[in-house]
């Protein structure tokens, strides 16, 4: 079945008098996840860094491009499918790493949910170090798709060894390695109601779940969760340097991806340091605020990459953002906060809602303007909206 079928099927719902329960457009998906989440979740999902201007522009320089459509091509079949360190995906879209995914569902499995939600659409899930459920529980949710561990680096090696040789003993297909994150960015949403979910004791369950970890605390997290804190605290910020990728890279043999990427030298030198993929992003403008759009950087990292495969996210919320993206050069693209919307609303059903909607408006954009398939999707074309 085609993406773009989704609206078929949902317009031969409506002719039984059922109408989508769940919202069509991102702007209502926005505004009832939030009636869906209490206010200091809400606040930490959607809020970002400063003035959250580089969160903002990240959403609107989409607006600066146009698609040129392309007519009697007959576009009736497109493939969306994509090659991915030797995995062949459906579709060129994965889910982003996003630590309190677990906290968004209503019965705080939202990190199971979301990997139920990567088996039932084909999208993998790319799995936070920040979860509810341990990274072994998620990944025994992905049916046949697979799926991708993040690593936050903690400043204890071991530590980051076990994590690492956890996911792949777990089944996942590769690890990326975020650097933009050591340290919280200044995020005045949170900061003004004093709201950090791990310094609460949340989404730590891979640290609690860790054999390294436990055997460095006295007592164990069940008895003083405040130590286990503590200790997640003392090991949580890594302000990696260059030396330390050699090391990074030893940890596995699977693919390696280091997200954060935004200038052109670091991608070369990341690349030239053995790791297999770039990840362009600016953390959906949560992390410093004053930067750039990350769709702006992305062609730039591209080039840099010279072949290398770039993953993308950052303000993307429609199929024709994915589209834009992809015709920049992004091999694969990643949802952020759509997909957690969807699940503050309702569960894997709200995440499948979000990225079939996502999909098919991708879908159907190729196949109305004329391009088949991702190879046709190439920078001339997009025109810049003037
Ligand atoms: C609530 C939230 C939690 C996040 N947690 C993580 C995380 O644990 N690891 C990580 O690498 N990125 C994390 N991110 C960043 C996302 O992976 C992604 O870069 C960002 O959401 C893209 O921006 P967008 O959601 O505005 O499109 C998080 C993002 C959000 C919104």
């Amino acid at each position: 079945m085609a993406f773009g079928d989704y609206q078929l099927e949902i317009y031969l719902q409506g002719l039984s008098g059922i109408v989508p329960s769940l919202p069509m457009s991102f702007e209502d998906l926005e505004a009832r996840a939030q009636s869906a989440m209490s206010p200091s979740l809400w606040s930490y999902v959607a809020g970002g860094a400063g003035d959250e201007r580089t969160q903002r522009v990240n959403v609107t320089a989409f607006e600066r491009w146009g698609v040129m459509p392309r007519m009697f091509v007959g576009a009736k079949e497109r493939d969306l499918s994509v090659d991915l360190f030797g995995l062949t995906l459906p579709s060129p879209v994965f889910m982003a790493p996003i630590g309190v995914i677990g906290l968004c569902a209503q019965d705080g499995h939202g990190d199971l949910a979301a990997a139920r939600a990567a088996a039932r659409t084909g999208v993998p899930m790319v799995v936070s170090t920040l979860t509810e459920d341990p990274l072994e529980d998620i990944a025994a949710e992905f049916g046949d798709t697979p799926g991708f561990f993040q690593l936050y680096t903690p400043t204890d090696r071991d530590m980051a060894a076990s994590l690492v040789s956890r996911a792949e003993a777990a089944g996942y297909k590769g690890i990326v390695v975020t650097l933009d994150t050591w340290v919280p960015g200044w995020r005045p949403r949170d900061l003004s109601t004093s709201n950090f979910p791990q310094l609460r004791g949340k989404c730590l369950s891979n640290y609690t779940s860790d054999p390294v970890f436990r055997a460095a605390l006295a007592q164990s997290p069940e008895e003083n969760p405040q130590a286990t804190v503590l200790q997640w605290v003392s090991w949580f910020g890594n302000s990696l340097s260059w030396d330390d990728l050699p090391w990074l890279r030893s940890l596995t043999t699977l693919p390696l991806l280091v997200k954060g990427i935004c200038h052109p030298d670091d991608a070369r030198r990341a690349i030239d340091g053995g790791v297999d993929g770039i990840y362009c992003s600016n953390h959906g403008g949560r992390q410093a605020n004053g930067g750039l759009p990350a769709i702006d950087c992305l062609p730039g990292v591209v080039e840099a990459a010279n072949g290398v495969p770039v993953l993308f996210d950052s303000g993307v919320r429609s199929g024709a953002d994915i589209v834009k993206a992809l015709a920049l050069g992004a091999t694969a693209v990643g949802i952020g906060r759509p997909y957690a919307y969807g699940m503050a609303l309702a569960g894997t059903d709200g995440v499948v809602h979000v990225l079939r909607s996502l999909l098919a408006e991708a879908d159907l954009i190729m196949g109305i303007d004329g391009y088949r398939s991702l190879a046709d999707l190439t920078p001339d074309v997009l025109r810049p909206v003037t």
